[in-house]
C-alpha cells in the first residue's frame, strides 16, 4: 500500500495472536515503525520482537489507556524518540471476565456497575484519551491518521454486552467528531467494525459448535482472521485512503450488510 514506509504507528492494544498484532505486523511489513503498545508490557515486547525478527522496525511501550497520563506518556515517548507520530490505531478494549464477562451474562436491569463503569472508562474514554494527545503530535506533523476499534455488536441488538454495545456506538460518534475538526489539517480518523475474528485467545475460548453457528450467520465461507482486519487498518493509514474520512467500514464478513 502507497505512503506507509518510515511511517510511525502506534498500535494500542498489540498482544500475540491479537488484532493489534496482525496490524502491527502489517504495518512493519509496509515499511512503517511501529510502537507495539499494551497493558502486558511482556505481550507488546513479544510482538516488537516479532516483527524485528521478521526485519521489521519496532519497539514495545506499557500503556493503560484508561489512564490519561498513561496513554499521553505513551505517545508523547513515541514522538520523542521516533521522531513523531503518524497512525495511532486504538485497539485495546478489556475483554477481561470481571468486564466483558459480567457484561455478556446481563442485560442493563442486571449489569452491576462497576462493569459498565469499566467498559466505557477504558473501550471508550481510553480511545478518547489516544485521540487529544495524538492530535496534537499529527498538527505538528502536518497530518496524520487515526483508526479506531468498533464491534458489529454495536448493530446486533443483542440481549446482552449493553456496555460494551453502548461503548462501541460512542467510538463512532467520537470518530465522526474527531473527522471533522482535525481533517482539514490534514488529520483523518476511520473505524473498523469488526465481526467473529478468530484471534488466538478466541481460538481457545470460543466453542466450536459455536464458531459453527456465528459461521452459519454471516455471507463469507469463514470467520475472520486478524489479518483481515489489519488490512482494513493499513489501507485507512495509506495514501491509498487518503480521501477516506469519518468512516466506519464493516469488516464482518457481510454480517451486518443491509440492502
Ligand atoms: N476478536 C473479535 O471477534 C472482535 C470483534 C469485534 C470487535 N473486536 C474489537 O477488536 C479489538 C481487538 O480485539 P481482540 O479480539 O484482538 O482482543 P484481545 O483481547 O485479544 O486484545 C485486546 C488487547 O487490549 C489489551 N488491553 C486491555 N485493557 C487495556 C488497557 N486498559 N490498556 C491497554 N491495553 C489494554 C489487552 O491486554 C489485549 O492485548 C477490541 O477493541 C475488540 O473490542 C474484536
Amino acid at each position: 500500500m502507497r505512503g506507509l514506509d518510515h511511517k510511525i504507528s502506534v498500535v494500542a492494544g498489540a498482544a500475540p495472536g491479537n488484532i493489534g498484532a496482525a496490524t502491527a505486523l502489517r504495518l512493519a511489513s509496509e515499511g512503517a515503525t511501529v510502537v507495539a503498545a499494551d497493558l502486558d508490557l511482556a505481550a507488546a515486547e513479544a510482538v516488537a520482537e516479532e516483527i524485528r525478527a521478521a526485519g521489521g522496525r519496532a519497539v514495545a511501550g506499557q500503556v493503560d489507556i484508561g489512564d490519561e497520563g498513561s496513554f499521553a506518556k505513551l505517545l508523547n515517548k513515541a514522538a520523542r524518540d521516533l521522531g513523531g507520530v503518524d497512525h495511532l490505531f486504538n485497539v485495546a478494549a478489556d475483554l477481561s471476565a470481571d468486564t466483558i464477562g459480567v457484561d455478556s451474562t446481563n442485560d442493563i436491569t442486571t449489569l452491576p456497575l462497576a462493569a459498565w463503569q469499566r467498559t466505557i472508562d477504558v473501550t471508550l474514554t481510553g480511545y478518547m484519551y489516544g485521540i487529544r494527545h495524538a492530535l496534537p503530535l499529527m498538527r505538528a506533523r502536518g497530518g496524520g491518521s487515526i483508526v479506531n476499534t468498533m464491534s458489529a455488536a454495536v448493530w446486533m441488538a443483542e440481549p446482552i454486552r449493553a456496555a460494551y454495545s453502548a461503548a462501541k456506538a460512542g467510538v463512532a460518534a467520537l470518530t465522526r467528531h474527531t473527522a471533522r475538526i482535525a481533517g482539514r489539517e490534514g488529520v483523518r480518523c476511520n473505524a473498523v467494525a469488526p465481526g467473529t475474528v478468530l484471534t488466538a485467545s478466541l481460538l481457545r475460548t470460543l466453542p466450536e459448535a459455536e464458531q459453527a453457528r456465528q459461521l452459519a450467520e454471516i455471507a463469507s465461507p469463514r470467520l475472520g482472521r486478524p489479518e483481515d482486519v489489519a488490512a482494513a487498518v493499513a489501507f485507512l493509514f495509506s495514501d491509498d485512503g487518503g480521501w477516506v474520512n469519518g468512516q466506519v467500514i464493516s469488516v464482518d464478513g457481510g454480517l451486518t450488510m443491509r440492502g
